[in-house]
């Protein structure tokens, strides 16, 4: 069966409650889903002075892992509108397998939060594309799959790069219900192209 995993980073949980519809969906197409979270880097004097919440009781990413998976979908916040140094610093342990190209061909799907609304959800995803580029992995975007995409009538995450929360400046804000719609439709789409890319 495909293996896709949904790996995740998040501070305040926001991108953790988008990866539960993120997994509904992927779990609506025939596949099998592994759950992981990066490591983290800043230390707990730092993560408690941000507030931070808890960490989800989840196994913790290794590059070594990734072999096992035909897909991935990563989750996380924005930082200055590109990616987390959590992440990058986990993608900067996958060198051997850059060098063997032993994740080239496996596709690979993102999912944000920001804090506004305006506050950099295409360009997070588009800044951390080169790391995609020099590994061979294909991105999958998600286009204008979800209708709620066309919907100006409230703030609404989420873009055709991926499906998107928005946090508020104070973190208040929770995932809406249109939100992890597009979640979910983003894991049952991924999943079926993940399954096309598989079968070749
Ligand atoms: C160092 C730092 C930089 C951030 N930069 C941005 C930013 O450029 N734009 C924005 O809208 N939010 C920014 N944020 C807010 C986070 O994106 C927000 O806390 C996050 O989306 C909440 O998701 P989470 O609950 O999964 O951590 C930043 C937060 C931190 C700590």
């Amino acid at each position: 069966m495909v293996k896709i995993f949904v790996i995740t980073y998040s501070t305040y949980n926001h991108i953790n409650q988008v990866a539960e519809s993120i997994v509904e969906g992927l779990q609506k197409a025939d596949v099998e889903v592994g759950r992981y979270q990066v490591a983290e880097t800043l230390s707990e004097e730092i993560l408690t002075k941000m507030h931070a919440a808890p960490k989800p009781d989840l196994p913790i990413i290794k590059a070594q892992d990734l072999v096992e998976a035909d897909g991935f979908l990563f989750g996380f916040p924005t930082r200055y509108g590109t990616t987390p140094a959590q992440v990058k610093a986990f993608f900067d342990s996958t060198g051997q397998l850059w060098q063997k190209q032993a994740l080239a061909g496996k596709p690979v799907g993102f999912f944000f939060s920001t804090a506004s609304q305006h506050g950099g959800q295409e360009v997070t995803v588009f800044t951390t594309l080169p790391i995609l580029a020099h590994h061979g992995m294909i991105y999958v975007p998600f286009g204008y799959a979800n209708a709620h995409l066309f919907d100006n009538s409230e703030v609404i995450g989420g873009s055709p790069w991926g499906a998107g929360t928005i946090a508020g400046g104070d973190g208040s804000r929770q995932p809406s219900e249109k939100e992890l719609a597009i979640a979910r439709d983003q894991g049952e789409n991924f999943a079926k192209v993940a399954i096309k890319l598989a079968a070749n």
